[in-house]
């Protein structure tokens, strides 16, 4: 699938990845928050924030740290720059083609993940239970078909747990605060952890 826009920094150049110690790619970011929050943290953790809109961003790329990067794109056509790099992926309230390519196991998308993910990186993944009506999964069926993601991108530690309201309010997302505070406030999260040369993966705390 066809890369639509790059926003400054150029995070397709492996100069500006090689700028940094680790790697994080946000996808389905929406309107970067997450991801912006992220790279404060962080200064030598470069953010990668991808999403088919950006239209939500608010602010001009002048303005944001400059180891976060924007880039509008299908999570299933990652820049090739990112391959073998990313050290942590997060996936927060997607919908849409991303949802759905995780729930079913798409090929593409998961070829694609694998491809970036470096060796001990892992994935986390959240989404909440009112995305799923007509997606013919119940919260349990899709902790386990995300488990299975995990396993497919090689992490030999999965972790399942709920998010209920106060932590969903808690969670620095504008999707994670909209759906704290709706009717329905409750989510998966699965968290995979890599493995390297061997060794099981770390779960993050
Ligand atoms: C509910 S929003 C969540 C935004 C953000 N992660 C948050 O927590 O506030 C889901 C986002 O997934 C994006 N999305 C859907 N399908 C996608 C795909 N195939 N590739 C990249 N992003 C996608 C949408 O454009 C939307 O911005």
């Amino acid at each position: 699938m066809e890369q639509l826009a790059l926003l400054a920094p150029a995070p397709g150049s492996e100069a500006w990845c090689a700028r940094f110690n680790e790697l994080h790619v946000d996808l389905g970011t929406g309107d970067a928050r997450y991801a912006l929050r992220l790279a404060r943290q962080r200064a030598d953790l470069g953010v990668v924030g991808v999403d088919t809109c950006l239209d939500h961003v608010r602010g001009h790329a002048r303005r944001w740290p400059a180891n976060l990067a924007l880039v509008q794109c299908d999570a299933a056509a990652l820049p090739d720059a990112l391959d073998g790099r990313v050290n942590r992926i997060s996936v927060n309230f997607p919908y849409g083609r991303l949802l759905t390519g995780l729930l079913d196991g798409d090929e593409a998308l998961r070829a694609r993940l694998g491809a970036v993910l470096a060796m001990g990186g892992g994935i986390e993944v959240r989404i909440n239970a009112s995305a799923l009506a007509g997606t013919g999964h119940s919260l349990a069926t899709a902790e386990e078909a995300l488990s299975n993601v995990c396993r497919c991108l090689g992490c030999d530690s999965v972790r399942c747990r709920r998010l209920d309201a106060a932590e969903l309010r808690r969670f620095p997302s504008t999707w994670a605060k909209r759906i704290g505070f709706g009717r329905e406030a409750v989510a998966i999260e699965v968290v995979g952890g890599c493995r390297v040369d061997g060794a099981p993966g770390a779960l993050p705390p």
